[in-house]
Formats: structure tokens, sequence, C-alpha cells
């Protein structure tokens, strides 16, 4: 199991007098658990996801993000007191990534020339080496009693936009029938795959593909920011069924942003957390999704506030 521990979070805009975005927020995900977080335009929610990612046009000032792994997080790896806790904060967003942080874009980008499935594959190997240096590091460090030994510059030695590399853990044809499992799963049509990232897909398609990743990197906790908008009735189904497929399959925690109750009929929270200005003001479970809709903010604001 994991657990992404979010305490007291203050951001800004990360340049000289930028806006203060997050204002003191808490919240904790858990594997298998689904997050609902709702809340008005411009309150906070891409910024907080951003933020757990490590988006550098931000600045965390007060509170902290701890992820803490229980000794059988990964298969792979063994993990001991000294590699349980981790305080995602002092790392870049490619160790978050390796450590099982998922972030889906709510505008995901294009990337011409890269296909998906060299895309997906050596981003998935890239993770599993950025694991697996994380793990090494941390123990060259114990051993080094304390002395900072770890010299690694930032960033995968492999990256995405240098296409494939032959070499890595998950070979090619292993990877081939891994992404057709996944793609199925979606319902997305397999000649995706050797189209060029997002390039030329629907605003519904990228949001699959979205999903599609999660589905492949299979992280502890994944935040799918507004991952429903825009897809149309069926395309929400199939994304739901992926969505649950990680909760169930992988044991995925899930936050998920979304302004309508609508995907939550198809993935139902076990908690729903409502922000306002920066802050998670009110908490619930299913049923306060159900009621905002009925009722909109104003209600909200009354209710923390005292007036709206
Ligand atoms: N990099 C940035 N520079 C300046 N202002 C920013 C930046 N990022 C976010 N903001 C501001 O912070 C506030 C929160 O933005 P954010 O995108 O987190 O809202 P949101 O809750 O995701 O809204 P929506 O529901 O519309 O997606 C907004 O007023 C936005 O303009
Ligand atoms: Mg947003």
């Amino acid at each position: 199991m994991a657990t992404i521990e979010i305490d007291n979070l203050h951001a800004k805009v990360a340049e000289e007098g930028g806006e203060s975005i997050l204002r003191g927020v808490d919240l904790e995900v858990s594997s298998g658990e689904i997050h609902a977080l709702m809340g008005p335009n411009g309150s906070g929610k891409s910024t907080m996801a951003n933020v757990i990612a490590g988006h550098p046009a931000y600045e965390v000032t007060d509170g902290q993000i701890l992820l803490h792994l229980d000794e059988d997080e990964f298969e792979d790896i063994d993990i001991d007191e000294e590699t349980q806790t981790w305080d995602l904060l002092d790392l870049e967003p490619n160790e978050r990534a390796a450590l099982g942080i998922f972030l889906a874009f709510q505008y995901p980008a294009e990337i011409e020339g890269v296909t998906m499935v060299n895309f997906l594959r050596t981003a998935l190997n890239a993770k599993l080496e950025e694991r697996e240096e994380l793990f090494e590091d941390e123990e060259e460090e114990v051993e080094a009693d304390g002395e900072d030994t770890n010299e690694d510059a930032a960033g995968y030695e492999s990256s995405p936009m240098e296409g494939p590399a032959d070499d890595g853990e998950v070979g090619v044809a292993e990877f081939q029938s891994l992404l057709q499992e996944k793609m199925e799963l979606l319902d997305m049509d397999e000649a995706f795959a050797q189209r060029y990232l997002n390039a030329g897909f629907s605003g519904g398609e990228k949001k699959q593909n979205e999903v599609l990743q999660a589905a492949i990197l299979e992280p502890s906790v994944a935040v799918l920011d507004e991952i429903d908008s825009g897809l149309d009735i069926d395309r929400l189904q199939d994304v739901s069924k992926g969505i649950n497929a990680l909760r169930d399959e992988v044991g995925t925690g899930i936050l998920q942003i979304t302004h309508y109750q609508r995907i939550l009929d198809y993935v139902e929270p076990d908690y729903v957390h409502i922000m306002l200005d920066g802050e998670v003001v009110k908490q619930g479970d299913a049923s306060l999704a159900v009621e905002l809709e009925e009722k909109g903010y104003d209600w909200i604001r009354e209710d923390v506030y005292g007036t709206a």
C-alpha cells in the first residue's frame, strides 16, 4: 500500500511577487481509494495537481507532501525503514513519477515525431530504471553515513523524446502485448499506437490516452485532472472502466478532479473534497457531490464563510 499525505500545503506562482494560490491544503490518498476533488474555476485544483507532480511554475512556501510506501509496494524492490517515507518536495518530477505518482493533464500536450508505442515503452522503462536508481542511491547514502553521494544529474537517462531505446527492462515484444491488453480494456483502436503522441487526436481521444498511460505505468497514486471533460457518453464509460480497473487490478489510489457528478456515477468516490480559494474546506462521501450538483457552490461558501 502507498499513501500520499499532503499537510498544510501552501504554494505560490514561482516568480517575484507571484500570487499565492494554495493556502493550507490537507489531503490524504491511499492505494485503492477513490477521491474526488471538486471546486469552482480558479480555486487551485490544477495547481495542487501540478505541485504534487513537481511543476517548476510553482513554489511551495509551507507544508509538506510525503509518500509512505509499504514494504511490498514494489514487487522487485525491498523497502526498508529508510526507504518507507519519501519527502516528495525534495525530489525531481521524474523521481516522483518513478515512485509511483502519476498526473494526467487537464490539457495533454501533442508531440509530433514520437509514436505512442515508443513513447509509452520508453516512459515505462525510464520509470523502472529511475526507481531502481533511487533505491540504490538511498542505500548508498545510508552506507556513507549521511554523506551525500547522489551525484546523478536530474532527469531520465533515456528520454521518451529520443525515440526507442532497444535496451530496457521491458522489450519490444513484451511491451506490444501489454499495450494491446490495455488498449482493449479502454476500447481503443490499435492504430493509435503507431500515431504520433496526441497529434491530431480529438479532445476525447487525448483524455483516453492519458488513462492508457496510467494503465501502462501502473502508478501507486494517480491524479486525474478533468479526465472527463469533453468525453462523449460512450467514451466516458470506457475511461471510467479504465480508472476502475486501475483501482481494482493495480490498487492505484485515485484523486479525480472534476466539475461534474456524472463521472462519479461510474467511478464512485469513497471521499469527496471541495476546494475553495486554495483550501479544502469541506469533505464528505459521494452524496456531497450530488448535493453540490443540486445546490452549487454558494451554499458551501455560506456554510464555510457565513456569507456567499
Ligand atoms: N502559472 C501561473 N501563473 C499565474 N497565475 C496562475 C498560474 N497558475 C495558476 N494561476 C492562477 O491560480 C488560480 C488557480 O488556478 P488553477 O488552474 O489551479 O484552478 P482550477 O481550480 O484548476 O480551475 P479550473 O476548474 O478552471 O480548471 C487561477 O486564478 C489561476 O489564474
Ligand atoms: Mg484546473
